[in-house]
């Protein structure tokens, strides 16, 4: 599959994208849900792949990307929270990954896996857990286009925002390479999407925030001036 990664530098000129997490999505009518994000401007979504094994819950795997694939034209942000991620990444590309994250704890010395990604021609990214040490991330910060920083244990949606987060954001953002997104994944909603855009993420991952709203676009707009609002120079007197 060819490659194009001008949709990741379209991200990094806008400053702050909502990433919609399928996971909080209606699975059975995932066509409707992915038309939904389409009218309502959105441009990429997340798919959270969980083995039962890095996480403790199971979600969707290769096929349920492939088939999605085949219904949108949003890119797809494949966030993979399994063991062993090298063994998969090429399926998932040719399923139709446009980037592909993996863990540090599932792979501790990811150059490799993350060349292999850029090789295929998705978009490399490697992501810290929730409470993980940040110590072992940080020397295999510049080899990834994206970092992400989960501000909830990995594993399910709908979880509190743990404040102390915005530590790992703030170091994750003065470790990567200026052209890289710092994504934020967990508890993201009107009252955090500020504080994250703060700390120095661009990338914000919102499933329960977006998939309870009734209007999804209207949301991720909402979603989006906070964040941008948030790291906007100008103060209101
Ligand atoms: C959790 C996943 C998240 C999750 C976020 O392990 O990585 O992407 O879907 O969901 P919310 O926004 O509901 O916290
Ligand atoms: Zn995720």
């Amino acid at each position: 599959m060819k490659s194009d990664g001008s949709w990741i530098e379209e991200a990094a000129r806008a400053r702050a994208t909502v990433v919609p997490s399928l996971l909080a999505s209606d699975f059975a009518n995932l066509e409707r849900e992915l038309r939904k994000l389409e009218d309502g401007g959105v441009k990429i979504a997340h798919i959270d792949v969980m083995d039962g094994r890095l996480v403790p819950n199971i979600s969707m795997g290769v096929p349920v990307v492939s088939s999605i694939r085949k219904v949108t034209t949003l890119k797809l942000d494949v966030h993979l929270m399994i063991v062993e991620p090298e063994r998969y990444v090429e399926a998932f590309r040719d399923a139709g990954a446009d980037s592909i994250s993996i863990h540090i704890e599932a792979s501790p010395d990811p150059v490799e896996t993350l060349n292999r990604i850029r090789e295929l021609g998705a978009v490399p990214g490697l992501a810290l857990d929730y409470g993980a040490p940040i110590e072992k991330i940080l020397p295999y910060a510049k080899e990834a286009d994206i970092l992400l920083a989960m501000s909830v244990p990995a594993g399910f949606g709908g979880q509190k925002f743990r404040q102390d987060a915005l530590e790992s954001v703030r170091a994750l953002r003065a470790a990567a390479r200026p052209d890289a997104l710092v994504e934020i994944d967990g508890g993201i909603d009107a009252d955090t999407i500020g504080l994250a855009a703060k700390a120095g993420a661009n990338l914000f991952v919102a499933g329960t925030s977006v998939f309870r709203a009734a209007d999804y676009g209207a949301q991720v707009s909402l979603l989006k001036k906070i964040a941008l609002d948030a790291v906007s120079k100008r103060r209101v007197i």
